[in-house]
């Protein structure tokens, strides 16, 4: 993204007249149409589906509790989700999936932030691409999938919202990180952290025993902090990269895990998010021999955009104006 852009959706998401129904209506509309247009280009067959080419986004906590239509905690989530899906919807052409890693729900994980985020995701999902959902620590799995009832048959791990996304040339692998305490009461905040729970692990190992087709393995949390999980693709080469969300940063970074033999070198990024922290999402490409992950960048804020960023902000955006990150999809013999 480039400085315009930038300024420009700060102006659209401006901080003090965020506060305006009116003003939030505005870029709505603006954002409607951008959508609208993406769709009827989509019905007429001007933008093809590249099935090599995904999205991924993370965290982009709705808020399904309306106040005269808008959102009442952070009511310009909404519209930057909105702008971002114009985006992919403007793309000469459109991507396969949409992915998004978890924290999909604004803070509790009710059925409204659900229905609300179905219906703002329907957009994609009327273009002809497909989204798949995995969940973070602001979720929860009941009110989720009653609203996305379909995971819980999909999904090959009973009790966890676990997808598998084909590629033409790689796999990804959503896992399911969320950490949900027993008897949460409504509103009531659970475990930040995340946890792979025993049963996805014992399915994650079946799953990529002597497999040679390359795998993404992707969840909310980081892979430094799930040292079990870390532990169970060890040994396993076909597991060429990781991705996350959780921290609302672009994060190119590598695990490290040492096996019996040698050592296996995950590469890993983390997502940004489409509010709080970096802002927009990141392309995937493959070919045969590599997926190229690029972040598209539309900014930083921290915790809300403002009208005057700080100088800060906009070099963090100019700084990763050209991030990406590669994984190697050519994988040795296991
Ligand atoms: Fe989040």
């Amino acid at each position: 993204m480039n400085r315009k852009e930038f300024l420009l959706s700060m102006m659209a998401l401006g901080g003090t007249a965020l506060a305006s129904s009116a003003n939030i209506s505005r870029w709505d509309e603006v954002a409607d149409r951008m959508i609208a247009e993406g769709i009827e280009d989509s019905r007429k067959g001007r933008r093809k589906i590249d099935p090599t080419k995904a999205v991924l986004m993370s965290d982009i906590h709705i808020c399904g509790e309306l106040v005269d239509g808008v959102s009442k905690h952070y009511p310009y989530n909404p519209t930057s989700l909105k702008l971002r899906i114009a985006e992919i919807l403007s793309m000469r052409r459109l991507p396969a999936h949409v992915l998004v890693f978890g924290d999909v729900a604004w803070d509790y994980g009710l059925e409204e932030d659900y229905r609300y985020a179905f219906q703002l995701l329907q957009e994609l999902t009327e273009a002809g691409i497909r989204v798949t959902l995995a969940l973070g620590n602001h979720d929860r799995r009941a009110p989720f999938l009653s609203v996305f009832p379909e995971y819980a048959k999909t999904s090959p791990v009973e009790g966890r919202v676990v997808s598998i996304v084909e590629m033409p040339h790689v796999d990804i692998v959503l896992l399911d990180s969320l950490a949900e305490l027993p008897d949460l009461k409504l509103r009531q905040s659970t475990t930040v952290s995340g946890e792979i729970n025993q049963a996805q692990i014992d399915w994650l190992q079946e799953f990529l025993k002597g497999r040679t087709r390359p795998v993404i393995l992707g969840a909310h949390h980081p892979l430094v902090e799930m040292k079990n999980l870390e532990g169970a693709i060890a040994n396993a080469p076909s597991v060429v990269g990781y991705v996350f969300g959780h921290t609302h940063l672009w994060d190119k970074s590598v695990r490290i895990i040492r096996p019996r033999k040698g050592i296996h070198m995950v590469p890993t990024v983390g997502l940004p998010a489409t509010f709080y922290g970096d802002i927009g999402f990141a392309v995937l490409r493959s070919t045969p021999e590599a997926a190229t992950i690029e972040y598209s960048s539309k900014g930083f804020w921290w915790p809300q955009p403002m009208d005057n960023p700080p100088q800060a902000w906009i070099s963090r955006a100019e700084d990763l104006s050209h991030e990406e990150c590669k994984f190697l999809l050519n994988i040795p013999n296991p």
